[in-house]
């Protein structure tokens, strides 16, 4: 027993010496590092206390234990200082409250990503960025800022990616927060109830945009107008009641997400003013009633999604006018279609998805039972609790109801309901 103890601490002596012979890398508990130019993960030490090399490019920690932060959580320079190779610097989840000094990452020319979610960061200066020419994606998600200020990365001349989800920004976001930012793609923000219309301007070469899960209450007049690069929209998730008729001009969007809202109305005007309507538009799950003859006239889009809304009212020319590839109005409040918009439905290649439980499947519906019948470009509704064949797809019950309307039409009952035509028949 005594002897193979002894013989284990020889093996791990020899292994250490080993390890930091080859790799000239220290061994530690609390930091497994790598070899030189490579990658350090430091657990539960601060790294200025063991001895990394000096050319390390990653370099991560979990969790600060840095005696400076523990008990103020302040983040000094001299803790990476000599990493001035780092590429990336993965500082999740490692209490960092704040920065001191204010030029914190001046040593950093080459870092091209650093990680900062979860921590303790309520404000920071401007300058907390000086030196970080190079960098290209900053995530500061899931930290407690309350605002941010003029020119708040003006010195991160290359970003690309700016996540500022999942903050407490309460603060009004002055107009140059987002100045110098020329390069940025991808910009998940948290300003909270109000965007003012100039916030995004500066932002020339935007691609991605994602105000979801916020509580917007309105968009701002041109609040995206003239980013031409951006594609990518998500404003879903919030309380908008209305948006600004040019908030999009002069985009062509791919995406604009606008799902989960209450308004009440199709914002038609603001898509018709973009430069092309955005090519999917999301608006499922708002507080719509209705499709007015002028709402989609005009509209070219590959998919329109108002599934969920309270519709009730389709206007007979709803469509006319309209070229979209996919209308998905399933689970909305529908129970019929006019048949007025029988000849668009004919002529038109799109797809109509009118999935909803509650069709009343009656005489007035043989138009669209022959429709169902001869197209395949209509998604079947389903007969609701009061009609003659509750629970059933209009489509499996389509044969019934047309031989059974039929035979009632060719006695001049046309308009009768279906149970109607079933006792006139026989
Ligand atoms: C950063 O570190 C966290 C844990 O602290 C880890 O989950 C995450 O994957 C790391 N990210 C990168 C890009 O290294
Ligand atoms: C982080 O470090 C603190 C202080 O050393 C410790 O009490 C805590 O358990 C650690 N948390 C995690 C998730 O490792
Ligand atoms: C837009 O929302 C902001 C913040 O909630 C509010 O102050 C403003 O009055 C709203 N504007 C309109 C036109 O509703
Ligand atoms: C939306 O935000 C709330 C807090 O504001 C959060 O609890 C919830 O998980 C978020 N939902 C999504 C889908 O992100
Ligand atoms: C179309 O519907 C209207 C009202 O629902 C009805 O008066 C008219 O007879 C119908 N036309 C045809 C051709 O079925």
């Amino acid at each position: 027993m005594m002897e193979w103890n002894m013989f284990q601490i020889f093996l791990l002596v020899l292994l250490c010496v080993t390890v930091s012979v080859i790799g000239q890398c220290s061994v530690s508990t609390q930091c497994s590092v790598c070899d030189p130019g490579g990658r350090a993960v430091c657990g539960s030490i601060c790294p200025k206390d063991v001895a990394l090399p000096a050319n390390i490019v990653y370099l991560r920690v979990d969790n600060g234990t840095c005696d400076a932060w523990a008990r103020q959580g302040t983040l000094r320079p001299e803790y990476f200082g000599t990493y001035n190779d780092l590429k990336v610097l993965n500082l999740t989840q490692a209490h960092v409250d704040r920065f001191q000094p204010v030029a914190m990452f001046t040593s950093m020319p080459n870092l091209i990503e650093l990680y900062l979610s979860h921590n303790l960061i309520r404000s920071f200066s401007p300058t907390a960025w000086t030196g970080l020419s190079s960098l290209e994606h900053l995530d500061l998600s899931h930290n407690t800022i309350v605002g941010l200020v003029a020119q708040s990365f003006s010195k991160l001349i290359n970003l690309k990616q700016l996540d500022l989800s999942n903050n407490k920004i309460t603060m009004q976001i002055p107009d140059t927060a987002f100045a110098g930012l020329v390069q940025l793609k991808t910009l998940s923000n948290n300003p909270i109830s109000n965007i003012g219309s100039n916030v995004f301007q500066p932002l020339v070469n935007v691609e991605t945009i994602q105000m979801n899960n916020l509580t917007l209450t309105n968009i701002s007049n041109g609040l995206l107008s003239n980013l031409k690069s951006l594609r990518t929209v998500d404003i879903s998730d919030n309380s908008i009641s209305s948006v600004a008729n040019d908030f999009l001009t002069g985009t062509t969007l791919d995406l604009l997400d606008l799902s989960n809202n209450v308004l009440t109305s199709i914002p038609s005007d603001a898509f018709k003013n973009s430069a092309t309507p955005p090519r999917i538009l999301n608006l499922a799950y708002n507080k719509i009633t209705q499709i007015s003859s002028t709402d989609l006239k005009g509209i070219t889009a590959n998919r329109l999604d108002l599934s969920g809304n309270p519709i009730t009212t389709v206007a007979g020319d709803a469509f006319d006018g309209a070229s979209i590839s996919y209308i998905d109005l399933s689970n909305t409040g529908l129970t019929s279609l006019p048949n007025s918009t029988e000849a668009w439905l004919k002529g038109s290649t799109s797809t109509i998805n009118v999935h909803n439980s509650n069709w009343q499947c009656d005489c007035n519906t043989v138009w669209l039972v022959e429709l169902l019948i001869s197209h395949s470009n209509i998604v079947s509704p389903t007969c609701g609790a009061n009609s003659q064949y509750p629970g059933q797809l209009l489509s499996s019950a389509a044969i019934q109801i047309r031989d059974v309307c039929k035979s009632a039409s060719g006695e001049n009952n046309l308009d009768l309901t279906l149970t109607d035509c079933i006792t006139d028949t026989a």
